[in-house]
């Protein structure tokens, strides 16, 4: 939750910036009450409810003003680079790597040999790792269940060492849009 406290002197309820007013079914007590609580403990968030708050003589009111929109597609395409690149470590085994072994960046996630050997050798293994750079041929939904359930739709696991993820929704879709924003 977002407490925004905005004083204004003549106290009519909807100055304050926030660009809104009270709803009609609150009464002044109540609106007091919210923003007095929703002030004391501001938990940071993106979603959920901001509060505008204003002083009428003294009295400190808050109204709910609006319901934030889910992350905007450039935070969304934020998370998915941090998932991609330093969590999920996608990156790694999906770019190829020069002589010295350092990913070769002008192929970010164009799909690589994987050069190690199963430490189960009966167990199946992949020795390639697909492109996956603009997730080209997938669907979102098949994409979606293979990184929130770690099979495809069709029941289809992939083979290790491709990890069966079990992302959030909101991580896997943030995941799929930053892979379809590369090249
Ligand atoms: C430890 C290495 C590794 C990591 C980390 C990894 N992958 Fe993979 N991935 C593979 C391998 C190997 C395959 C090929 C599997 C196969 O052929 O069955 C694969 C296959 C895939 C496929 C194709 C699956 C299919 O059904 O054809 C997609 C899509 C994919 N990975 C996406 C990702 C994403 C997105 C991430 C990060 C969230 C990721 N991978 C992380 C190794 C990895």
């Amino acid at each position: 939750m977002t407490c925004l406290c905005v004083q204004t002197e003549g106290g009519r309820a909807g100055a304050g910036g926030v660009g809104d007013r009270f709803p009609s079914a609150l009464t002044v007590a109540d609106v007091s009450k919210t923003c007095r609580s929703a002030c004391a403990d501001p938990l940071p968030s993106k979603g959920g409810v901001v509060f505008g708050s204003l002083s009428v003589s003294g009295l400190v009111l808050c109204a709910l003003v609006s319901v934030a929109p889910a992350a905007t597609a450039a935070e969304q395409l934020a998370r998915g680079d941090y998932l991609v690149n330093h969590v999920a470590m996608c990156v790694q085994c999906h770019t190829p790597r020069d002589g010295k072994g350092e990913l070769d960046r002008t192929r970010l996630l164009k799909g690589a040999p994987i050069p190690l050997r199963s430490p189960f050798p009966h167990q199946g293994w992949a020795f390639r790792a697909p492109a996956i750079a603009g997730l080209p041929g997938w669907a979102d939904h098949d994409a979606v269940a293979l990184l929130t359930t770690g099979r495809r739709l069709t029941g289809y696991t992939p083979k290790a060492p491709m990890p069966p993820f079990r992302l959030t929704r909101d991580d896997a879709n943030a995941v799929i849009a930053f892979l379809r924003s590369l090249p």
